[in-house]
């Protein structure tokens, strides 16, 4: 059995699949939009046919609490796009500091062009029995979204929306609904994106009371 406490599956569709990660726990829904409130850049991840791939996307927001719904901004020019039009699914995973070069290699890459990108960057993917959407391995963050079609939205601002069915986290640095970076290694604190292969990693904690009297 998974950690999920479902049986563990494999997809048939890319050779780079692995069993899900050890610490993957799942996040009740209405938690789900804590995973993204803090900004991080995500790898976007979609199948068709038999298909798989993954793209880095830096502008992927939370955009409601219940039914969670986020938004991802994916070029037209993108490969990825293809596969969640095709798919009506997609998945955004949050990767960890650890897989920074990942992922500026999979946001440089095209699939159009290199068609062994995932191979060549080292991306192994898993999947939730359940679930058909591959999601990426040494993330510590999950978010399998069923596309919400808004074709005037895509053709226009290339803005997909979704809504999340389903969410995990590595229970080592999300918990009770919680980030717990400070708690665990630097290599497992979350990416913010700057540009030409510039990240800021996830920094310390402040809590604060709201100011006024
Ligand atoms: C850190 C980073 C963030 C990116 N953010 C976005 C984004 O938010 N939206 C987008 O369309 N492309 C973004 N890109 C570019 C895509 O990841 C890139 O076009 C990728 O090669 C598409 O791959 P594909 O054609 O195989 O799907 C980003 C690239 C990097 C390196």
């Amino acid at each position: 059995m998974g950690p999920t406490g479902r049986l563990r599956v494999w997809l048939p569709v890319h050779d780079n699949r692995v069993m899900p990660p050890e610490h993957l726990t799942p996040v009740p829904l209405d938690k789900a939009y804590r995973l993204l409130n803090h900004g991080p850049t995500v790898l976007v991840s979609a199948a068709h046919a038999g298909v798989v791939n993954v793209m880095a996307a830096a502008w992927a927001c939370a955009l409601d609490y219940t039914p969670p719904k986020v938004t991802v901004v994916i070029d037209k020019a993108t490969r990825t796009r293809e596969l969640i039009e095709a798919s009506g699914r997609f998945a955004l995973n949050l990767p960890a500091r650890s897989m920074a070069a990942l992922t500026v290699g999979v946001g440089t890459d095209s699939a159009r062009t290199v068609p062994d990108k995932l191979q060549r960057h080292g991306v192994r993917t898993f999947a939730v029995d359940g679930f058909e959407t591959p999601l990426v391995d040494g993330c510590v963050g999950w978010l399998v979204c069923e596309l919400l079609p808004e074709p005037r939205n895509q053709e226009v601002y290339d803005l997909f929306i979704g809504q999340v069915v389903g969410a995990w986290a590595d229970d080592r640095v999300f918990r009770d609904g919680r980030w717990h970076f400070e708690l665990a290694p630097d290599a497992l604190r979350t990416l913010h994106y700057v540009a030409g292969g510039q990240f800021y990693v996830t920094g310390e904690p402040l809590q604060v009371k709201p100011s006024g009297p």
